[in-house]
This record gives C-alpha cells, structure tokens and sequence, in this order.
C-alpha cells in the first residue's frame, strides 16, 4: 500500500509510537482493499492466509453459540489462524462498506518478529478479548 499510508497507520492503536521509517516498513507489506458491506472477510473454519486490519468501516465476529463482537476503525482481525496454524475461529462479517488493510502470513509474522513493541500491543488486546469472551455468557 505505500508510504503514503504511514499517515493513516500513525492513528493505528497497534502502530501507535512507531516512528515512520517503521510505519513504512509495515504499509510495504500491505495492501489496502474496500469491500461492500455484508462481505464475509474471513469464514470460521477455513485456512488463514491473511491479518487484517480496520481502517474504516465496521466489522461483527461472529462465533456460533457465542455473543457477536463489534469491531471497528483500529481493531485487528484474522492473527489467531495466522499464529497457531488451525482453523479461523470465527466468521467476521462487514457491517457497513470498509477499508481494510492485509498482510499475508508469512510478512505478518516476520511484522511480529521485527517490531516487539507491536506483538505486544497485540497480546494486550488479545488478552482483553479473551477476558470478554470468558465473561461473556453463552446465550
Ligand atoms: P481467526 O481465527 O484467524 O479468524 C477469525 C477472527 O475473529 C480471529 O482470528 C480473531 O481475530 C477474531 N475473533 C475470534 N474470537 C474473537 C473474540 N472472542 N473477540 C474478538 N475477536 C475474535
């Protein structure tokens, strides 16, 4: 997507003090996709190829048995896959017409590698979600 990205990727939570020589490394590896609303972005149960993450536009995982989860502009989705090689967990459906960024697993992992501060922004918000989804009643 560019370097004429890092201006977007600044406001990314999970980027957030990244100084832009890195911010660029980050947009060369990705590509930046809209898609209509009602797009199923990821389907539970299939192979992961790719992370994503929200520019603009809203996003609900949803998980069968399990409470819909909102996101949206700055949110993450599709590392669980990527990280542990099983199935997507849950299916992420477009909410309104979006603008996603993509990374391939392979770069995504190498991203994870080379810029600590970003893995552990992940894991935080990893570990937020996970405390959600365990409060989270089934129905
Ligand atoms: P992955 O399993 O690759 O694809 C589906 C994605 O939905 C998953 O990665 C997470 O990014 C996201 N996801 C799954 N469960 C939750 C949850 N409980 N809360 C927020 N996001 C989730």
């Amino acid at each position: 997507m560019g370097w004429s990205w890092v201006n977007v990727l600044v406001d990314v939570p999970m980027f957030a003090g990244l100084p832009k020589r890195q911010l660029g490394r980050i947009a060369e590896l990705a590509v930046e996709k809209r898609m209509p609303a009602y797009t199923e972005i990821v389907r539970a149960g299939d192979i992961g190829r790719s992370f994503f993450v929200i520019l603009d536009g809203t996003a609900t995982v949803r998980r069968e048995g399990k409470r819909p989860v909102r996101l949206t502009a700055g949110d993450f989705f599709g590392e669980m896959a990527l990280l542990d090689g099983g199935p997507r967990a849950a299916s992420v459906v477009a909410d309104t017409e979006m603008l996603v960024m993509m990374i391939g697993r392979k770069d995504f992992i190498a991203m994870l590698e080379r810029e600590p501060k970003v893995a552990v922004k992940m894991l935080t918000a990893i570990a937020t979600r996970l405390r959600a989804a365990q409060s989270s009643p089934k129905d």
